[in-house]
C-alpha cells in the first residue's frame, strides 16, 4: 500500500476534508504546491510493466492541466481499477492512454514501446481496447454489426472473433439481429466490451462499465470483466463504484485532483482506513 503523498511534509493538507454539499462527496484537499509525490515505488515496480504510464501531464484547454504528474502500470495478466472522486481524471487518464486527450508531459509505454500520444487506431492495432464511458455502441446497427464495427481494421478475424465474444457473452449471439438501441443498459455494456474485444486486445481499458446499472446488473458487469480477464486480457477499470472495484480486481489507483492519491491491491485499499474515510465512505458515495 502506498500513501503517495509525503505524510512528514509539515505543508501537507490531505487531512481535511473538502465537502462538496450537492454531491455529498468528500475528497482530500491538495495544497498543489506543498504537495510531494513519492513515484520511487512505482517506478521500481513498473519497469517489466505491461503498460506503462509515466509522470504523465495532460488536459483539454490551453495552460490547464487535468492530470498533474500520474503513474499507472498494469502487468500482463493483472485487473487494475481506477477510483477516485467526480471530476478527478480517472476517465482523462484512460483518454490519455488511448491518444484521445494529448499528453503534454511524461510517457506512456506498451512492452516498453513508447505509444505517447499516438493516434487511437494506431493503439487498437497495437492491442488496445477501449470501452468509452458514454455512447459506447452504435444504437441504429445490429449488435452483430456493432461488433462488425470493432473488427472494421482486421475484417477476416471477425468469424473467429465473434465467436470468442460470444463464448463470453451468449446472449450477444442469440440476439445479433437485434438492433443495439433496443438493448437495456447492462446489454448495451456488454456490446461495447464486445466490440472492443474484436481486435483482440492485449490490454482492455473500461470507463466505468457499471454506471446507470441498477444493482444486479452492476455485479453482473463486474463479473464479465473478471471473465475478459480471466481469459488473458489485462484490464484497466474505471470505476464509480468504488468499493466493488476494489473486490475485483488485483490492484487499485485511487485518483485525487489529476494525481496519485493511494495505490495498493484491492483488498489494501479496501481496508485503509485513510482511503475508507475519503473515498469509500458515506460521504464519497455519489
Ligand atoms: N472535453 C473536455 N474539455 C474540457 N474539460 C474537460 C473535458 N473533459 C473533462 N474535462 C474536465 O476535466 C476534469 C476531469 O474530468 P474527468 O477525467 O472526466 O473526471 P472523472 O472521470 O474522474 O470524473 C473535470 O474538471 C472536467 O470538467
Ligand atoms: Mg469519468
Amino acid at each position: 500500500m502506498t500513501n503517495y503523498i509525503d505524510q512528514n511534509d509539515p505543508n501537507e493538507k490531505v487531512d481535511e476534508l473538502a465537502l462538496d454539499a450537492e454531491q455529498g462527496v468528500g475528497h482530500a484537499v491538495h495544497d498543489r504546491a506543498a504537495v510531494v509525490i513519492d513515484r520511487s515505488a512505482h517506478v521500481g515496480s513498473s519497469q517489466d510493466a505491461l503498460v506503462r504510464v509515466d509522470d504523465c501531464t495532460a488536459g483539454y484547454l490551453p495552460g490547464v492541466n487535468i492530470l498533474e504528474g500520474c503513474d499507472l502500470y498494469a502487468n500482463e495478466g493483472e485487473f487494475v481499477g481506477i477510483i477516485g472522486p467526480n471530476g478527478a481524471g480517472k476517465s482523462t487518464l484512460l483518454k490519455a492512454l488511448f491518444g484521445l486527450v494529448r499528453v503534454r508531459e511524461g510517457v506512456v509505454t506498451l512492452r516498453g514501446e513508447d505509444i505517447t500520444n499516438m493516434r487511437a487506431d494506431q493503439l487498437v492495432q497495437r492491442g488496445i481496447g477501449f470501452v468509452p464511458q458514454t455512447n459506447n455502441v452504435f444504437p441504429s446497427l445490429t449488435i452483430e454489426e456493432n461488433l462488425q464495427m470493432g473488427a472494421y481494421q482486421a475484417p477476416k478475424k471477425f468469424p473467429e472473433r465473434f465467436e470468442f465474444v460470444c463464448s463470453l457473452f451468449p446472449a450477444l449471439g442469440e440476439r445479433r439481429k437485434q438492433r443495439a438501441g433496443s438493448l437495456s443498459g447492462g446489454e448495451r455494456q456488454m456490446v461495447a466490451m464486445g466490440r472492443a474485444l474484436m481486435m483482440e486486445p492485449s490490454v482492455l481499458l473500461l470507463d466505468e462499465p457499471s454506471a446507470g446499472l441498477a444493482p444486479g446488473l452492476q455485479d453482473e458487469v463486474f463479473m464479465r470483466a473478471r471473465s475478459i480477464n480471466r481469459s488473458g486480457v489485462t484490464v484497466i477499470m474505471v470505476e464509480q463504484n468504488a468499493a466493488r472495484c476494489l473486490q475485483v480486481v488485483d490492484r487499485g489507483y485511487v485518483l485525487d485532483q489529476g494525481r496519485n492519491a493511494y495505490t495498493g491491491s484491492g483488498r489494501e485499499l479496501a481496508n485503509d482506513p485513510k482511503v475508507i474515510e475519503l473515498y469509500l465512505g458515506t460521504l464519497s458515495k455519489a
